[in-house]
């Protein structure tokens, strides 16, 4: 898998869609988040995969281990690069998750990489322990979940690029580390609160980055987008 950037299609329509699409000529990794696909169903995988980019389907995947089971294995007939679910359903339902996702992937694809969200990038410490009553640090807190899904058999987590370096120093470097909570230096941080810029994700350790409002919000979307890329590569 190559390293670009994710760009989160967080958008309502398959319309809104193809039109920030359409500004880019080359192949993009992108994110499609609950927003768009709950909206719009799988249909929407078979147009972005036509316009040949590659797809992370983040729907977050948190039940019993029979639900979780029974949905991977319907989601892996997608043809996706990566899909997760919650670290905070278990190490059974992470071990169900990735029954089902090998369960129903197609013989001749390989299976989508499954990795673990940890903690949310738009929850503080403070918000973990008074309403999760986690009395830890978000580090400590982030690490477990990262454990229990390498124990599970996952291949990586979400998490935020403060928490990279920990992971990858406990997990390994093959064990990856996906990494929203995005922003350029002047850009608003919206409801995310553990932010880094691409530069920064680089140096802590993530080994991808998930950048939606930087992106989709900006003017011009292309030059939003370079910017970013040539920090995460360190080129500028
Ligand atoms: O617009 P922004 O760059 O904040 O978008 C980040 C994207 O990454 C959103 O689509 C959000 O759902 C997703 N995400 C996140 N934190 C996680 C997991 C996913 O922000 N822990």
């Amino acid at each position: 898998m190559n390293q670009k950037p994710f760009i989160a299609l967080d958008f309502p329509t398959w319309e809104k869609t193809s039109i920030f699409l359409d500004h880019f000529s080359e192949s993009l990794n992108v994110k499609v988040g609950m927003e768009l696909y709950l909206q719009n169903g799988p249909i929407i995988i078979e147009k972005i995969l036509n316009k040949n980019h590659r797809i992370f389907l983040d729907l977050k995947l948190h039940d019993i281990p029979n639900t979780v089971y029974g949905a991977m294995k319907g989601l892996a007939g997608l043809d996706l690069d990566l899909i997760n679910v919650h670290a905070a359903g278990g190490s059974v339902m992470m071990e169900k998750a990735l029954e089902g996702l090998q369960a129903g992937t197609p013989a001749n694809h390989s299976p989508a990489k499954l990795i673990a969200v940890t903690q949310l990038t738009s929850t503080t410490e403070e918000q973990m322990q008074r309403e999760q009553l986690i009395p830890k640090t978000i580090n400590e807190s982030v690490l477990h979940y990262a454990t229990l899904a390498k124990e599970a058999g996952l291949d990586g987590v979400v998490c935020s690029p403060h928490e990279s370096s920990l992971i990858k120093e406990y997990c390994g470097e093959d064990f990856i580390r996906v990494t929203p909570g995005i922003r350029l230096t002047n850009d608003q941080k919206g409801d995310q609160k553990r932010v880094t810029t691409p530069r920064m994700a680089r140096e802590m350790g993530s080994s991808f980055i998930v950048v939606g409002r930087s992106i989709t919000g900006a003017s011009n979307p292309v030059e939003a987008y370079e910017r970013i890329v040539q920090e995460w590569e360190g080129l500028e």
